[in-house]
C-alpha cells in the first residue's frame, strides 16, 4: 500500500507542472494565431492587421459589343505593324461570325474603320477564345485616344453609345524603362478561403522574385481573402506589386480547368490568356524583359546569383532579343528530407510554427523525363511578342532558344509529377539554400508588415 501510494505522489508530482505548463501553451498560442488544422482556416489576430495606402489600379473593365457576345478587355496602340493599328484584347465565342468597325477618336473628331478580327490558336477547345480586334488608323489619325467597337449591323449606329476603351501605348519607347524584368502571374482565383500555406508561398514567391532582380510583379485577381488582401497591399504598397481586378463572372462562366473536360465552362482556366495577353501589352514599353510565372515557379540561375547577371551571359551565348526558355524541374512537396551535410550551408532556422510549402525545404526533384513534352516558362523582351499563351510566346519576332539546365532552370515546387519514381531516384539540388539567409528574414519582414505573422508586441518572440 504504502509502495503504491508513494507512486501516486511521485506521479502527481511530475504530472501537475506538465499540465500547468500545457495549459499555458494552449493559452499563450491561441493568443498567437487561430490556426485549427482541421480545416485549415486560419486568420491572423485582428490588432496585427495592417492597413496600407494602396495606389488604386483601375480595372480591367470589360466593355460588351452590342449584338454580340464579344467583349472587349482593352486597346493598345499597336507600333510595330507596317501600317499602325490599334490592338483590341477581346473575348469572343470562337465560332461566332461578327464583323466589326472601330469608332477612333481622334481629337474631337471621330473616325470610322473596318476591323480584322483573329482568334488567338491557343484556347484548349473551349468555347470562347482569346481574339485581337485590329482597328487600321486612317491617315490623320496617327495617335486615337479612345475606340469603340460596334457590330456591322448594329442600326444604332448614329446614336452610337457604346463604352469607349482608352487607347494605351501612345509612345514606343525603346531605350529607358522603369523597370528591368516584370513578371505576369496567372490568374489570381479562389484565394477567398485561402490556406495559410498558399499564403506563405505567394510571400516567398514574391521575396525570391526581388532577390532574383524583378522590380514589379503583375497579378490578375478574381478573389481573395482578407489575409492575403492585406499581403498584396503590403507589396503594393512597397511598389512592387499591381494588382488588376479581373472578374468575367458576370459576362460568361470561366473554367476552373485547363481542358474542357477538368471544369465545366466558356473559358480557359479563369480567363488566363487574355489576362495575361493583357499583361504583355500594358508593360511593353514598361519593362525591360517579361517573365511567366506561377506562384509555385520559380528562374534561378545556376552560375550567377540574380536575373540581372543572368541575361548578359544569355545574350553573349545566343544573341540578343531571343525568347528565352527554362525547363521545368518538379520538386514534389510531398518530400521533405534534410539536405545531405554540405560544409558551408547555411542553418536552417526557417518559420518555425508557420505552416506551409517551405521552397527551402523541398530539395530533391524529379529527373527530366527522357522524352516527351517538357513543361516550361519564358523570359522576353516584350516588344518582339504579339501573343502570349500559358508557357510563352505563339507569335513573336524573334526566335526561341532552350536555355541548358547547368546555366539556369526552372524550379516548381508542386505535387509530384511522377509518381513512379522512389526517393532514391530523386536527385537533390540545394540551389535555393544559396538564397536562404537574405530570403528568410525578408519573408518574416513581410509576414509580419502584413499582419500574418504577429508583430513583436503582439507575440512572443519569433525565430
Ligand atoms: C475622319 O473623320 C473626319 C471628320 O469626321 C473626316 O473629315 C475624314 O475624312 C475622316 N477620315 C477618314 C480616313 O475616314
Ligand atoms: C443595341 O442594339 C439594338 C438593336 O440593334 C438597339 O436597339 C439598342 O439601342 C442597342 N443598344 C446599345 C446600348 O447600343
Ligand atoms: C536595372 O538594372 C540596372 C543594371 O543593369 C540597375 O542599375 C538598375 O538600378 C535596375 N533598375 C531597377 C529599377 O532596379
Ligand atoms: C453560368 O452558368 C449557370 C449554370 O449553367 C447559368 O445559370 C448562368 O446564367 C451562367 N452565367 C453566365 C454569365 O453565363
Ligand atoms: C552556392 O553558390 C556558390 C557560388 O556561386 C556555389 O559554389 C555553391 O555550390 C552554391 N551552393 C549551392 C547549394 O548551390
Amino acid at each position: 500500500m504504502r509502495l503504491t501510494f508513494k507512486k501516486l505522489r511521485r506521479w502527481i508530482l511530475i504530472a501537475a507542472p506538465c499540465f500547468i505548463l500545457l495549459l499555458w501553451i494552449c493559452r499563450t498560442s491561441r493568443t498567437l494565431y487561430f490556426w485549427t488544422p482541421n480545416n485549415q482556416t486560419f486568420s491572423p489576430p485582428k490588432n496585427c492587421l495592417k492597413k496600407h495606402a494602396v495606389p488604386q489600379t483601375q480595372p480591367a473593365t470589360l466593355v460588351a459589343v452590342n449584338g454580340t457576345k464579344t467583349l472587349l478587355v482593352s486597346a493598345y496602340l499597336e507600333h510595330r505593324t507596317s501600317v499602325k493599328e490599334v490592338r483590341i484584347i477581346a473575348i469572343k465565342p470562337r465560332k461566332e461570325k461578327a464583323s466589326y468597325l472601330c469608332h477612333l477618336r481622334c481629337q474631337e473628331k471621330l473616325n470610322v474603320t473596318r476591323a480584322k478580327c483573329k482568334i488567338h490558336p491557343d484556347h484548349f477547345r473551349f468555347h470562347y477564345g482569346t481574339a485581337d480586334i485590329m482597328c487600321p488608323l486612317p491617315s490623320g489619325c496617327p495617335t486615337p485616344s479612345h475606340v469603340a467597337v460596334t457590330h456591322v449591323d448594329d442600326k444604332s449606329e448614329e446614336t452610337l453609345d457604346q463604352d469607349f476603351l482608352e487607347v494605351k501605348n501612345q509612345k514606343s519607347e525603346f531605350d529607358s524603362f522603369p523597370y528591368n524584368f516584370t513578371v505576369c502571374f496567372s490568374t489570381m482565383f479562389d484565394y477567398t478561403n485561402v490556406l495559410q500555406p498558399v499564403l506563405f508561398q505567394l510571400v516567398q514567391s514574391l521575396e525570391m522574385l526581388q532577390l532574383l532582380g524583378v522590380n514589379r510583379v503583375v497579378i490578375y485577381k478574381t478573389s481573395c481573402s482578407l489575409e492575403t488582401q492585406n499581403v498584396l497591399d503590403h507589396y503594393t504598397h512597397e511598389g512592387l506589386v499591381e494588382v488588376i481586378p479581373w472578374s468575367l463572372s458576370k459576362y460568361l462562366n470561366v473554367s476552373r480547368g485547363w481542358l474542357p473536360k477538368h471544369g465545366p465552362g466558356e473559358l480557359h482556366y479563369f480567363g488566363q490568356i487574355p489576362a495575361l495577353n493583357d499583361c504583355l501589352y500594358r508593360y511593353m514599353y514598361r519593362t525591360k524583359y517579361l517573365a511567366l510565372h506561377d506562384v509555385d515557379e520559380l528562374i534561378l540561375p545556376q552560375s550567377v546569383h540574380s536575373w540581372l547577371e543572368l541575361l548578359p551571359l544569355l545574350e553573349k551565348k545566343f544573341g540578343a532579343n531571343k525568347r528565352f526558355r527554362f525547363r521545368s524541374h518538379v520538386f514534389p512537396n510531398d518530400v521533405l528530407l534534410p539536405p545531405p551535410i554540405f560544409p558551408g550551408v547555411p542553418p536552417q532556422d526557417g518559420w518555425g510554427d508557420v505552416s506551409g510549402v517551405d521552397i527551402l525545404s523541398h530539395l530533391y526533384r524529379e529527373p527530366l523525363p527522357g522524352t516527351g513534352w517538357v513543361d516550361f516558362k519564358v523570359i522576353v523582351e516584350p516588344r518582339a511578342v504579339f501573343w502570349l499563351s500559358v508557357h510563352g510566346a505563339l507569335k513573336s519576332l524573334n526566335a526561341f532558344v532552350w536555355v541548358g539546365t547547368d546555366v539556369a532552370r526552372m524550379y516548381h515546387t508542386r505535387a509530384k509529377t511522377r509518381p513512379e519514381l522512389t526517393l532514391k531516384e530523386l536527385i537533390y539540388d540545394g540551389r535555393l539554400l544559396n538564397y536562404s539567409e537574405r530570403l528568410v528574414p525578408a519573408v518574416n519582414a513581410a509576414l509580419r508588415d502584413s499582419g500574418v505573422l504577429p508583430e513583436d508586441r503582439c507575440s512572443v518572440p519569433h525565430g
